[in-house]
């Protein structure tokens, strides 16, 4: 480390934000005042969403109100959709997704509005609607099927699922892509939310915010987690290969179990613990719990470690969110534009906080030369 460098901005308090507290010592999580435990119990997404971008809970019937708002502002421009149908079958998911939320942004009337912040709030409005759309679009035309157009009168998680499957959505799948979106909505300064905010801090645009965003969620030390965290799940393939995986990759070959560690939380991320719980009853519901031991007995495997104990690595938000999202067929690549789908709510509510505020400009500390003598082109 250099001197006067903080490595990875750890600890550094770039923002004041009214929009979520995350304790990592204590392993709570809260979104404008309340605890996530009674939100993922009780919310409907765009409840959360609500608060985010309004710092107070809905009544009924702005609930209804904003339900109904997304909903019919889900529909992409057809030009998106043909897009998306002409870009090659194994084009990375977050690659497809960002590349369509980019091109949002021509079709937007209130694109380059870059002051008024109830503009702002109806293009995050239309932002969540057609993202849900583009992600569920994509799985289809990725497996070479036609795109399911949103219906106005379904919540956000019931659209995914019945874009997704051009069936009825069903209640079970429903309520756990409703879960997972609540839990995933919104979670302090972390890296993709920094990013937006940075974009927003020069006063550029929304959807060069949230595309920005995307660029960074998709990396696998950050969102991209979920679905390597599933890719080594299907690696061991048997909770009885557990205990002889974590020797060989982990003890010997050093290799980090994705999924497990957390910059802020040095206790169990409490957005894990009610996956883990919402995992298990899913397993057991459809009577595939391969996965959920296999992810089970490997967490007890490292907890019993002494190098996790000592630097307090416990399974993060990814780690049983990818045991849900399989369990609920959907494709292992898929699993990080789903994460786009919820964090769009706290992306946008942090770029309208951040509107109008300082541009973000910190510096570097130069170790490079700096008296070196010049030397022709020729002469090198
Ligand atoms: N498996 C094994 N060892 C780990 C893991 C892991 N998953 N995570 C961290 N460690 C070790 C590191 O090797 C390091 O050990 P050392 O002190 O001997 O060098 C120590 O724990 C601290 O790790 P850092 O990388 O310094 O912690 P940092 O805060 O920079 O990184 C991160 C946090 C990126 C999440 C890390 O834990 C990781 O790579 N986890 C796996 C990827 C993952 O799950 N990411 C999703 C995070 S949640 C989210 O963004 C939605």
């Amino acid at each position: 480390m250099t001197t006067g460098t903080v490595q990875g901005l750890e600890g550094v308090v770039v923002a004041e934000s009214t929009k979520s507290l995350v304790n990592g010592i204590e392993g709570k999580l809260i979104y404008g005042g309340y605890r996530i435990e009674d939100l993922a119990e009780n919310a409907l997404f765009e409840e959360v969403a609500f608060l985010l971008w309004n710092d107070r809970l809905p009544n009924k019937s702005e609930l209804e109100g904003l339900r109904q708002t997304i909903a019919a502002e889900a529909s992409v421009p057809d030009a998106v959709i043909e897009m998306l149908k002409v870009l090659p079958k194994e084009t990375n998911s977050m690659a497809a997704v960002r590349t369509a939320v980019s091109m949002l942004s021509p079709y937007d009337p209130d694109a380059e509005n870059l002051t008024d912040k109830d503009v702002a709030q109806r293009k995050a409005v239309r932002l969540t609607g057609q993202i849900t759309t583009i992600c569920a679009a994509w799985a289809r035309i990725r497996e070479g099927k036609e795109p399911v157009a949103p219906r106005h009168d379904l919540t956000l998680a019931q659209n995914f699922i019945y874009m997704l499957t051009d069936e009825e959505p069903d209640q079970t799948s429903s309520d756990a892509v409703n879960v997972y979106l609540v839990l995933l909505a919104e979670h302090g300064m972390n890296a993709s939310t920094f990013t937006s905010r940075v974009v927003t801090a020069t006063g550029s645009d929304m959807h060069s915010a949230v595309v920005a965003a995307i660029g960074a969620l998709k990396g696998p030390a950050h969102g991209g987690a979920n679905k390597e965290a599933m890719k080594t799940f299907l690696e061991i393939g048997d909770p009885a290969r557990v205990d002889e995986w974590f020797q060989t990759e982990v003890k010997q070959k050093k290799r980090r179990i994705m999924g497990i560690g957390h910059r802020v939380y040095k206790a169990l991320d409490p957005r894990a613990a009610i996956l883990k719980r919402h995992a298990k009853a899913l397993a057991q519901s459809t009577g595939n719990t391969k996965w959920f031991e296999i992810a089970n007995r490997l967490e007890e495997t490292a907890r019993a470690d002494e190098y996790f104990i000592e630097r307090n690595l416990y399974p993060n938000v990814d780690y049983y969110s990818a045991i849900v999202l399989y369990t609920l067929d959907l494709d292992v690549d898929m699993f990080t534009p789903l994460f786009v789908m919820a964090r769009v709510a706290g992306w946008t509510a942090h770029i309208i906080e951040q509107m109008g505020g300082r541009l973000i400009r910190p510096k570097a500390q130069y170790v490079g030369e700096t008296d070196l003598a010049w030397v022709p082109l020729e002469a090198r």
